[in-house]
């Protein structure tokens, strides 16, 4: 039996987050190398990795959700761009050294413990000049109700993140509040962490 809740809120026809990038994605895409390597974390139904590979980069999308991923599939195809896909949990994800060129965290919700665990792979994995980039709901998004988990343990502040990625140079850090739309999952006024940070050479 499939227990996965993501499969099903992906099961429906449409969207669930629209087939739209992320527009902080969008804006800061000119950041990464170009034609280079880029692992979206959590990609969910494909909307910002096709985004991506529309933008000439070589894209790879990870998730737990196999439904979500064949629906990525299907939006890449419609939209005529290659994406590579993998269904997995992050907690187990091989995601080599010095490997990519680009790290999108993009509502990539995941519990604190595993965060910790994460972190310094993922600035294993990075390539000298490559870029992490994070927007995620910040706890007080639990306040707003427009979007994100419930549970306090999965959502991010800058000072995790800039602690996390001390050894990077911060390109952006923001915490704040912005509207976001994205499809039926987020809808309006919300509160947000935004990182965006280098590995040097
Ligand atoms: C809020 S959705 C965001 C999807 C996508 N990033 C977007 O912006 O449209 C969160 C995604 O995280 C995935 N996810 C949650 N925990 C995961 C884990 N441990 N490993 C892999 N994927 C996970 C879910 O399957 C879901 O697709």
């Amino acid at each position: 039996m499939n227990t996965n809740p993501w499969d099903a809120r992906y099961a429906g026809e449409g969207f669930f987050y629209g087939t739209e990038p992320n527009d902080f994605l969008r804006a800061e895409a000119h950041r990464f190398k170009p034609g280079g390597d880029v692992l979206s974390l959590a990609e969910g139904e494909g909307r910002n990795a096709v985004f991506l590979a529309s933008q000439g980069l070589r894209v790879t999308g990870v998730d737990g959700s196999s439904v979500g991923l064949q629906k990525a599939q299907g939006l890449a195809s419609a939209r005529g761009v290659a994406i590579t896909t993998v269904v997995g949990d992050l907690g187990a994800y091989d995601f080599g050294e010095a490997r990519w060129d680009g790290l999108v965290s993009i509502w990539c919700h995941l519990p604190s413990a595993l965060r910790r665990v994460l972190h310094p792979k993922l600035v294993r994995a990075l390539r000298p000049g490559g870029l992490v980039l994070f927007e995620h709901y910040h706890p007080k998004q639990l306040a707003y109700g427009t979007g994100g988990p419930k549970d306090v343990d999965m959502l991010l502040t800058i000072d995790e993140l800039r602690a996390d990625f001390t050894g990077l140079e911060a390109l952006h850090a923001f915490e704040g509040e912005r509207d976001i739309r994205e499809g039926a999952g987020h809808t309006g006024a919300s509160y947000v962490t935004q990182f965006i940070a280098r590995k040097t050479a």
